[in-house]
This record gives structure tokens, C-alpha cells and sequence, in this order.
């Protein structure tokens, strides 16, 4: 089996694990206090279902890194159980729309049961992985992402779909797990668990290296999050802009 489909299979039977058990403890933080430590607005927190926040699995907060006007469309990669989609939606309004993409197909219906259980009109749900996105180019204005692109070994293949299905001036916000440059590690072998958050993270500069490398300006990392799911891992936000 190849490297791409046996993380993919992991990243699936994890998941569904995590659809099914919130509350089970997977050995990094999430729920609701997890959302509150990023910062996630109390507003948001009342206005959407309190089941929801049970499945918060953010790393950090991509709403922090600029703004989700309204009427915009918003794709979320890895959308999970659709925190950053129905938070997104709360943003952009009924004029805006919002779509969530994940491969997990029991996280996909648990977010679209989310966005319905919210009253939410404008939100889409598809499940599809993020490597080969199955929408139009320059189809969207802001791609967002939480804590899920570590988890393909196909980054440039992610970068450059999410280039292709934003328009010209779109934005680029996501958090994600990325390896601390201070701690030194074996690297990581196909047998290595994917699905944790730590075997697919690379150094914040080699990172930076693949956004660049799929044609975004502008690509910096923002900062670094609390967030750890191994000692030689750390959050961090970023952001870049596909120029006109
Ligand atoms: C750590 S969870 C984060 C979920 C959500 N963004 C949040 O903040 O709660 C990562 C999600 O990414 C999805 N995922 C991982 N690899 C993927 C891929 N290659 N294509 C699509 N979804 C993927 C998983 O199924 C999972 O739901």
C-alpha cells in the first residue's frame, strides 16, 4: 500500500473514532474549552449548538488572521465535525456561503447534521479529499484549514488545488501542527501513524517553502499556538494571498 492511501485509511478510521466518541480521550486537546483557549468568541460559542464544541479539534484560530467579509465564500479543508464552517457562516451571512470539505465520511454528515441542527442555510458539505478538490477554479474568496493538512502526504497537491480554486485577491488562513525545528526526531517512515497529528508535520520554513512553491505572495507564519500533540510538535497560524 502506498504511503498516501495508508494515511488516508488511518486518517479515516481515527475519525470516525472521533465522530462517534467525543468525548473519548485521544491524547490531544478538544471541545470547548479547547475553542475558548484559541480564543474562539463567546458570541460564536452561544449562537451555535453546545454539542457542536464537543468535537472542537482546532489547533489554532484562522479567524484571527483577517477578515471573512459578508457575502464571501469560504472553503474550510478538513472541516471535521464543522466548528470552522458554522463559525464561517455566523461571518459571512446569508449572502455568503460556506463550504466544508472532508474525507471522513461519518465527520462530513457530522457536520452537516451540525449545520442543519444551527439553522445554518449556507453551508455545503462534501466529502472529498483535499488533494483533488472537486470544485471549479476561482470559485472561492477565503480557503481556511484547522489542524488537518499535516495530515496528507500530498501538501504541494493541497496548496496547489486550494491556488486553482481561489480567485485572484482570495486569501489562504489555516492553523496546523507543524515539527519544532529545536527538537530533533527520526524521520518519520510509512508505518509511522499519520493520523496523529505529528508523523506528516514539517518545520514551519519548509512549510512556508511548499506555499510559496504553489504560486501564494505574501505566505507568512503568523505565530505559534499552545498547542502540542507530541514534544516535538507545535501549533501555528498562517497566511498568504493568490495576487491578482
Ligand atoms: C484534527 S481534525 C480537525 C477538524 C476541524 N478542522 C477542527 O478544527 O475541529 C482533521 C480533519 O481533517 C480530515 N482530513 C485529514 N486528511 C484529509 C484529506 N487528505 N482530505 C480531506 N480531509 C482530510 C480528517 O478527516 C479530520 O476530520
Amino acid at each position: 500500500m502506498n504511503t498516501t492511501s495508508s494515511a488516508s485509511q488511518q486518517v479515516i478510521a481515527l475519525y470516525t473514532d472521533l465522530a462517534l466518541h467525543p468525548h473519548k480521550d485521544f491524547g490531544w486537546d478538544k471541545g470547548i474549552e479547547n475553542a475558548r483557549s484559541h480564543g474562539y468568541k463567546e458570541e460564536w460559542i452561544k449562537q451555535l449548538p453546545i454539542e457542536l464544541w464537543d468535537y472542537c479539534a482546532a489547533v489554532g484560530n484562522p479567524f484571527t488572521l483577517g477578515e471573512f467579509p459578508a457575502g464571501s465564500t469560504v472553503l474550510d479543508l478538513g472541516c471535521g465535525a464543522g466548528v470552522d464552517v458554522c463559525v464561517a457562516a455566523l461571518l459571512v451571512g446569508e449572502s455568503g456561503k460556506v463550504i466544508g470539505v472532508d474525507i471522513t465520511p461519518l465527520m462530513v454528515q457530522t457536520a452537516r447534521r451540525h449545520a442543519n441542527d444551527a439553522g445554518l442555510n449556507n453551508v455545503e458539505v462534501v466529502e472529498a479529499g483535499l488533494e483533488a478538490l472537486p470544485f471549479d477554479d476561482e470559485s472561492v474568496d477565503i480557503i481556511i484549514s484547522n489542524g488537518a493538512i499535516n495530515l496528507t502526504p500530498s501538501k504541494e497537491k493541497v496548496f496547489s488545488e486550494a491556488f486553482r480554486v481561489l480567485r485572484a485577491g482570495g486569501k489562504l488562513y489555516f492553523a496546523d501542527m507543524i515539527k519544532r525545528s529545536d527538537v530533533k526526531t527520526s524521520v518519520c517512515s510509512s508505518q509511522d501513524s499519520w493520523a496523529d497529528c505529528v508523523a506528516g508535520t514539517l518545520e514551519e520554513a519548509c512549510l512556508l517553502a511548499q506555499i510559496i512553491g504553489a504560486r501564494f505572495s505574501e505566505a507568512q507564519c503568523v505565530g505559534h499556538t499552545h498547542y502540542t500533540t507530541s514534544a516535538s510538535t507545535i501549533g501555528a497560524t498562517f497566511r498568504a494571498v493568490k495576487k491578482r
